[in-house]
């Protein structure tokens, strides 16, 4: 079973590649292949003969992609669909990662795998295109849809992990000034560890027991970025300070949605998000 993920020096690719270890695994970067070479990401693909391909790139400037949203979709959407179709014709299978932000937000409940999609930012704009090009690439395989998976998107949220910048080390890195930190206090989705989340894209993917779709996955609860950021200090024991604010108070280039908590209705759960966070904190000592 030959492995290959892309995007490996990036947050999650860098723990995907140690959760598959014990696998054939192949990792490769940005400089060993732009996904948006359609020629040279068909050549490396025929070259390896993944079994499974392992999609961790984006492009991931959520306020970026406002102002180059023609370089986001170049990466989000159309590269993700020259991967699909270069995935179909080796017979392999991918698994791609989507966003929590390809949903508007107005819900008040958690998002369901088949709810409908209606981002309102440009990174979620190009992840929804990403989602819908392997959709197409899924749907003109037809009748011959094989009963095991081939095309997952996974959809995941707030991701933090031991390789790459996130909310959890921004926290701890201004922790320690004197004044209070500002933190959002009314938009609310669900804090994922990384490792979880290979962990379970492992399972999933060697299973060969679900079928291609979208799937959900990230660690259990919803909270705010407010809350979030109070557990932070809270078991970290570092002594930030944090008072909570609104979004209209804290400015952003890029609208991010309210609410955005993702329901996972289709595999087993992971654990809760301060579960989660309390193991990653004890990682990062280590
Ligand atoms: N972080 C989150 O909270 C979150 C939430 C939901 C979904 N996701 C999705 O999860 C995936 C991984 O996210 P992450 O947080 O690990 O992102 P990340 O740390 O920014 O890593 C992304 C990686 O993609 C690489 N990359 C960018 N453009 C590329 C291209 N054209 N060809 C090949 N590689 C390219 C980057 O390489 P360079 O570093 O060399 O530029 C980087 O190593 C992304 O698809 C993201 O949209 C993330």
């Amino acid at each position: 079973m030959r492995v290959l993920i892309l995007g490996k020096n990036g947050m999650l690719g860098h723990d995907m590649e140690k959760v598959f270890v014990d696998t054939d695994v192949i990792a490769l970067s940005f400089l060993d292949l732009d996904i948006t070479d359609k020629e040279a990401v068909f050549e490396k693909l025929m070259t390896i003969a993944p079994d499974i391909l392992i999609n961790c790139t984006g492009y991931t400037d959520v306020d970026g992609a406002e102002k180059d949203e023609e370089k986001a979709n170049e990466v989000n959407g159309y590269g993700v669909g020259v991967l699909a179709r270069a995935c179909r014709e080796i017979d392999a299978t991918l698994v791609h990662f989507s966003s929590d932000y390809v949903f508007h937000g107005d819900k008040k409940r958690g998002y369901n795998e088949d709810d409908s999609i209606n981002p309102i930012n440009a990174y979620g704009r190009s992840k929804a295109l990403g989602e819908q090009l392997i959709l197409d690439e899924m749907e003109s395989i037809g009748a011959d849809t094989p009963k095991e998976g081939k095309f997952f998107i996974i959809r995941t949220s707030w991701l933090y992990g031991l390789h790459g910048k996130n909310f959890v080390e921004t926290m701890l890195e201004l922790g320690n000034r004197e004044e209070p930190l500002r933190v959002v206090d009314d938009q609310f989705g669900k804090p994922t560890y990384t490792l979880d989340l290979c962990e379970q894209v492992k399972w999933l993917a060697l299973s060969h027991e679900y079928p291609s779709g979208i799937y959900h996955v990230t660690n259990e609860g919803a909270t705010t970025w407010f809350r979030f950021a109070k557990k932070i200090f809270e078991l970290s024991k570092v002594r930030g300070r944090v008072i909570p604010c609104t979004t209209d108070e804290f400015k952003r280039p890029a609208r991010r949605p309210k609410f955005s908590a993702l329901t996972n209705n289709m595999l087993p759960k992971l654990r809760p998000w301060e579960e989660a966070l309390a193991d990653y904190l004890r990682s990062r000592k280590t």
